[in-house]
């Protein structure tokens, strides 16, 4: 049977186990467990999964910075795609941070994912044109969390 339901920090090792077997997602540090623990609580009740028979078989992580939301890792199991899971949780997902007064949300999709492109597309996500990202740590600051307030 299928369900919904938030994620939860004690979630990390099954969702670790879809993502390594999902193509299109990059992981980086901020998966770490206490990465992952640090966001959902940052941000609770915006982040969701999706359970098949007890299993974990998909995955949204939700948030916002009180201007935008983002939408990272939405991640189905192959086994169990074509069956509206990625919908249902992006659906989730997006309610809740319009829940919070937040009318925009973003997500970064890998030119080469062909995949994620086309079901953001589907979705009815429009494609923004005349942007670049550009990022940098922030473990080059040499100002110490103190000196910055
Ligand atoms: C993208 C992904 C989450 C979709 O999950 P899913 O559960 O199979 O998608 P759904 O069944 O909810 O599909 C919803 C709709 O999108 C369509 N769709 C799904 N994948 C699509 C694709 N690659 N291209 C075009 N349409 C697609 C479905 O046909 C369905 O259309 P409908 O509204 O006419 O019914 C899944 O393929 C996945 O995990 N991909 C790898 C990870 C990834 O790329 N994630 C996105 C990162 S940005």
């Amino acid at each position: 049977m299928l369900g919904f339901r938030e994620m939860a920090a004690a979630d990390y090792d099954a969702m670790m186990e879809l993502w390594r077997g999902v193509e299109g997602l990059e992981l980086s540090g901020a998966d770490s467990r206490e990465g992952i623990a640090a966001y959902l609580a940052r941000n609770p009740g915006m982040s969701f999964v999706a359970e098949a028979e007890g299993r974990l078989v998909g995955t949204i992580l939700g948030g916002h910075d009180g201007r935008r939301g983002f939408i990272y890792h939405l991640a189905v199991d192959p086994a169990s795609r074509g069956r509206r899971i990625g919908a249902a949780l992006t659906e989730r997902c997006l309610g809740a941070i319009a829940a919070d007064g937040i009318d925009k949300c973003h997500i970064f999709v890998k030119s080469d994912n062909e995949v994620g492109q086309g079901f953001w597309t589907r979705a009815g996500w429009a494609k923004r044109s005349g942007f670049d990202v550009f990022s940098r740590g922030t473990d080059v600051l040499e100002l110490t969390r103190a000196e910055v307030r």
